[in-house]
């Protein structure tokens, strides 16, 4: 007994010595701030690109702060944790970082001194961003202008407030390493797969995570995500009605909205505002990937597309009726608050991207979950400052939680030809207690028009 008590002791000791000999990360010796004359302009070009697809300053930036500054509030389900200050400042920013504390951070999640980071900052896409791309953005960020500033101490319970616990959390879900060519694929597909699942970090939002925060990589893209919204499916799982082609994205994802699907809203519009720096063959890239994920659509859905368009070309306005609407049915109150609130955008004729969208087109009213059309009902989406874009009117203050609930009824049965969403109602209610910390932003489709397609700034 005593010898197998032993054993134990020394196995039990061992597997700490191996996961603290995992977990220990060694500190990189602090360098001079390089100057500005270190760098290459043509990376630092490069580098502000590659920032833009990696989304750096939705999360590095405080709205209306200096950029990259750090000091966000990025609320997890397990508590706050703030961005840190990305800035070349030597003593608040990471102006004493060597370009090889840099690349450990995005491979390994790990900061100069050897502390974990928190995989809000999402190393675990960035691990495969290439040892050149690194030099790129490190290159951009260390030539901005520093700024001294501190972020707020994280608001964490007790053991996560403990980095080491970090170390736990990699050795079960962080895969490290640069992204790998898969070989029975063409290179348009890898470079595709390389920026989705890499610095574009897509499934960051769009897909699911585990009790413990990591993202599930059995569904991947299967529908995530952010902000209080709902990032849609974008693998075979895709709700919409007009089911994605390769040419539909390239334009969604280029423009910020496209005539079939509508206009990127939420945290989304962030998302394609960044990417209108990518060039053509990149966000083609991005598109052929994409498409090889969802897959060919089932015939059903092809059969209802086509039903789709045919009441389209022949749509003479006016609100279609559902076969639920009984004089005093939730249907059929709906159908009066659309014909007095919403048809005069959304039936009014007037193209995308700045006319309401044709609700049988909308994927916002077609998927699983109502987070989204709740959101832009009450909130709306308000205008972008200084630049044009889709415009709505929140209607937090003028429909009650019943009348909400009526409505998005209406609009599940009439276009989506689906049933009510079950649970509409309670999630009026929680979205107005702000349990879910949506952020209203103005969506995207800013200076691109119908008349000038593809064009940017
Ligand atoms: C989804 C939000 C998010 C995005 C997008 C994001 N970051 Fe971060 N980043 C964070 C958070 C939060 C932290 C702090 C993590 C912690 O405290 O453990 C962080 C930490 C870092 C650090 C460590 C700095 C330090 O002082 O410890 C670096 C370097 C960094 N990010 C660079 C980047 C770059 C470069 C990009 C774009 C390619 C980027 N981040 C995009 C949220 C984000
Ligand atoms: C910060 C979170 C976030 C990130 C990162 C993100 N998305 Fe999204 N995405 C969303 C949200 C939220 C929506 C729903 C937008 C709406 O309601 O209009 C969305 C919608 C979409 C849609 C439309 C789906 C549909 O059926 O209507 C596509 C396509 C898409 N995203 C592609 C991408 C790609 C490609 C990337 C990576 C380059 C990406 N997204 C990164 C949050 C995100
Ligand atoms: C002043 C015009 C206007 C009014 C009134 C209006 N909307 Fe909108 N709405 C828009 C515009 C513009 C968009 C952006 C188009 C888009 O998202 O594709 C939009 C988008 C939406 C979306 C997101 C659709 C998607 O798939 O992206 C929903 C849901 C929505 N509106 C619901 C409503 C409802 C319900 C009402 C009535 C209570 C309403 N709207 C009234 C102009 C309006």
């Amino acid at each position: 007994m005593k010898r197998f008590l032993a054993g134990v002791l020394i196995v039990v000791a061992a597997c700490a010595a191996g996961f603290f000999a995992y977990a220990w990360k060694p500190a990189i010796d602090p360098v001079e701030p390089p100057p500005r004359t270190a760098f290459d302009q043509a990376l630092i070009e490069k580098g502000a690109m590659l920032a833009a697809v990696g989304n750096c300053t939705a999360c590095h930036t405080r709205p209306g702060e200096k950029s990259f500054a750090g000091g966000l509030a990025v609320p997890t389900p397990f508590g706050t944790i703030y961005s840190t200050n990305i800035t070349p400042d030597p003593a608040t920013g990471i102006g004493r970082w060597s370009e090889a504390a840099f690349s450990r951070a995005m491979r390994e999640g790990v900061d100069r001194e050897g502390n974990h980071l928190y995989p809000a900052f999402p190393y675990d896409h960035f691990t495969l961003v290439s040892d050149e791309d690194n030099s790129a953005l490190y290159a951009y960020l260390m030539t901005r202008r520093p700024v001294e500033s501190r972020r707020p101490a994280n608001r964490l319970p007790f053991p996560l407030d403990v980095r080491l616990v970090l170390a736990g959390w990699k050795l079960l879900f962080f895969d490290k390493g640069v992204y790998r060519q898969d070989a029975s694929q063409g290179a348009e597909w890898n470079r595709g797969a390389y920026l989705v699942e890499g610095l574009g970090h897509c499934g960051a939002c769009h897909t699911p995570r585990n009790a413990l925060g990591a993202e599930l990589q059995s569904a991947r893209l299967a529908g995530g995500e952010a902000e209080g919204w709902k990032a849609f499916a974008l693998n075979g799982l895709s709700s919409a009605p007009i089911p994605w082609t390769r040419d539909s994205l390239f334009a969604y994802l280029r423009q910020g909205w496209h005539a079939d699907h509508g206009v990127a809203n939420g945290p989304m519009a962030e998302v394609t505002g960044n990417l209108g720096r990518l060039p053509d063959a990149d966000i083609g890239a991005i598109a052929t990937y994409l498409i090889s994920q969802m897959g060919p659509p089932a015939l059903e859905r092809v059969a209802r597309s086509a039903e789709i368009r045919k009441k389209l070309a022949t749509d003479q306005g006016g609100t279609p009726i559902p076969v639920s609407a009984a004089t005093g049915s939730p249907t059929s109150r709906g159908a009066v608050i659309y014909q007095a609130a919403c048809a005069i955008c959304h039936d009014g004729g007037r193209q995308q991207p700045f006319g309401g969208i044709d609700f049988h087109l909308s994927s916002t009213i077609a998927v699983p979950d109502p987070q989204n059309a709740i959101n832009v009902v009450l909130y709306g989406l308000p205008a972008a400052s200084g630049r044009q874009s889709p415009i709505m009117p929140g209607f937090a203050a003028t429909l009650t939680d019943d009348q909400v609930a009526d409505l998005l009824a209406f609009l599940r049965e009439a276009y989506a030809q689906k049933p009510a969403w079950a649970d509409a109602k309670a999630k009026v209610a929680d979205t107005r207690d702000g349990k879910y910390l949506v952020s209203v932003r103005p969506s995207d489709g800013i200076e691109r028009g119908p008349d000038n397609v593809g064009a940017r700034d």
